[in-house]
C-alpha cells in the first residue's frame, strides 16, 4: 500500500483533520491538510492588504509553497473567511492543484478538504465524506477555540461559532468551482455519535475493504 491515495473530504469542523492525521499515522503515509493551503493564500492577501472577497489572488497562490503551511497564524477567524473567499476564484483553485497531486506522487498520502474526492484525486481507491450535524460541529469548533469552557455566555458563543461554520459551508458548497461536495463513490461518516477512536476505527475497515 505504498502509493495509496485517501481522498477524505467534508464541511468544516466534521472531524476531517482529526481523522486524516490518524489515519496517515496508523497507515505510514504523508498527510496534507489542503486547506492550509487555500489559508495560507488568504494570509498572504491580508498581510499585502488586499481583499480577497475583490481582488484576484493568484499572484499570492503562485508564491505559495509547503514552508508557508507552517505558520502559526492560519486557524484565525479572519483567515477562516480570507481562505473562503480566495478559495472560490478558479485561478487559485488551478495553481494550487499540482502542489496537491505532487505531495502524493511519491509515497501517496491522506488528503482532506473540500474537492479532493471530486477534483484533485478523482480515481483515489479510497474516498471519506466526513459529516457531523451543525450543533456537534459547532460545539467541537468551540471547544478548540475556547478561552474559557466555563464562560458565562457560552451558549451564544457556541451559536456564533455554528453561524460561522454555517456561512462558510453555503459559500463553499454553492460556488461555482469545485463545490464541496461527495464523490459518487465515497464512503460517508457521520461522526456525531462517534469517538475519533470509533472514527478511525471505521475508516481503516474501508480502507482494507477498498485495497
Ligand atoms: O479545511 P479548512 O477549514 O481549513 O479550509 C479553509 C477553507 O479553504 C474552506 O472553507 C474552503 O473554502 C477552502 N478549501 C477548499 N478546498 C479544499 C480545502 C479547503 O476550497 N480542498
Amino acid at each position: 500500500a505504498r502509493k495509496l491515495i485517501i481522498a477524505i473530504d467534508g464541511p468544516a469542523a466534521a472531524g476531517k483533520g482529526t481523522l486524516a492525521r490518524r489515519l496517515a499515522q496508523a497507515l505510514d503515509l504523508p498527510y496534507l491538510d489542503t486547506g492550509l493551503l487555500y489559508r495560507a493564500v488568504g494570509r498572504r492577501m491580508l498581510d499585502a492588504g488586499l481583499d480577497p472577497e475583490n481582488h484576484p489572488a493568484d499572484d499570492q497562490a503562485r508564491r505559495i509553497t509547503l514552508a508557508d503551511l507552517e505558520r502559526d497564524d492560519l486557524r484565525v477567524p479572519e483567515i477562516d473567511r480570507a481562505a473562503s473567499l480566495v478559495a472560490a476564484q478558479q485561478k487559485v483553485r488551478a495553481i494550487l492543484v499540482d502542489t496537491q497531486r505532487d505531495f502524493a506522487l511519491a509515497g501517496g498520502g491522506v488528503l482532506d478538504g473540500r474537492d479532493i474526492g471530486t477534483v484533485i484525486f478523482p480515481d483515489a481507491p479510497v474516498k471519506l465524506f466526513i459529516t457531523a450535524s451543525p450543533a456537534a460541529r459547532a460545539r467541537r469548533r468551540w471547544e478548540q477555540l475556547a478561552a474559557d469552557p466555563a464562560a458565562p455566555d457560552r451558549e451564544a458563543q457556541i451559536a456564533r461559532v455554528a453561524a460561522e461554520l454555517q456561512a462558510r459551508d453555503t459559500a463553499d458548497a454553492g460556488r461555482a468551482v469545485a463545490p464541496l461536495r461527495a464523490a459518487e463513490d465515497a464512503v460517508h461518516i457521520d461522526t456525531d455519535h462517534m469517538t475519533a477512536g470509533e472514527v478511525l476505527a471505521e475508516a481503516l475497515r474501508i480502507v482494507r475493504e477498498r485495497t
